[in-house]
């Protein structure tokens, strides 16, 4: 993907975890600018490294996601901050999954596309051990026409994998509860029945079970190690080999009664 410049236009969110800026680019694509100061590390980790790695697993198993764009923008202090751009799609309507209708999550079938795929995002959620779908905040709709379905992409994958030193106070990687499945942590409101299908979620489980060393390192190779030091990546590297050979079992002991 050719690299924009981008520029500030709004300061948007500041969090324990990390800054949030809205930013243009001179074609007017519309993007939020994410970026971690050095005292921030406990509740934010290597969050550009977080978010592409996660994105390029999520791409190598289908689903959509928000192009990434690593860059630095210039704050209003005319201080330049590195970090990453999440770029936003263009759409008359977009909304962030829990913010949709009753309707929605009444009939997602009906209102959404390709509700297959999104069932077996449970899947992809709980191998990167991902806690912030929860509430379906991470799950962006849009579309081009009211009479339309619902389109879909993910955004936010700061707190995935090595996340932050603060996630592993919960337990560490090799604690049980990470293997604990449970529709409360990981699914968006309205999908508890589509993501407790075994025939929904199986051919899932057997895409990222095929997925190869290789593959898997191809995708830590989106982090430099600017942003990612040889002993985050090696974490990162075991975490997702562990728990691919593991992810059939955390699914089946779930689901069965
Ligand atoms: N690519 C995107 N498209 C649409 N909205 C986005 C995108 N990236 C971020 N946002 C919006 O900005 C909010 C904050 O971004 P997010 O990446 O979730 O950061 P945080 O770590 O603060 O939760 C999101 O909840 C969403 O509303
Ligand atoms: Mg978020």
């Amino acid at each position: 993907m050719m690299s924009r410049q981008w520029f500030l236009k709004q300061t948007y969110l500041t969090k324990k975890q990390g800054h949030v800026w809205i930013v243009v680019s001179r074609d007017g694509t519309l993007g939020y600018f994410k970026f971690v100061t050095p005292e921030q590390w406990y509740y934010s980790g290597p969050m550009v490294a977080n978010e592409l790695i996660s994105a390029a697993l999520a791409k190598q198993l289908g689903f959509p996601v928000a192009d990434l764009q690593e860059t630095s923008v210039t704050g209003v202090d005319g201080v330049s901050r590195r970090g990453i751009v999440s770029l936003s799609v263009r759409a008359r309507e977009m909304l962030p999954w829990q913010e949709a209708d009753a309707a929605v999550f009444q009939d997602p079938v009906h209102h959404v596309k390709d509700t297959d795929l999104l069932a077996a995002l449970i899947v992809f959620d709980v191998w990167i051990t991902n806690l912030d779908r929860s509430l379906g905040a991470n799950l962006i709709l849009y579309r081009h026409h009211p009479a339309e379905s619902y389109s879909w992409y993910l955004i936010d994958h700061g707190n995935c994998l090595y996340g932050s030193p603060r996630k592993w106070e919960r337990g560490r990687p090799s604690a049980p509860l990470w293997d604990r499945i449970s529709t409360s942590r990981y699914t968006p409101k309205g999908l508890e029945d589509l993501q407790t299908s075994w025939s929904k979620l199986e051919p899932m489980i057997a895409k990222i079970e095929a997925l190869t060393e290789a593959d898997i390192d191809q995708a830590l190779d989106c982090a430099s190690d600017e942003i990612l030091k040889s002993t985050e990546r090696a974490f990162i590297r075991n975490l997702l080999l562990d728990r691919q050979k593991r992810l059939r079992r955390m699914f089946t002991d779930w689901l069965s009664p």
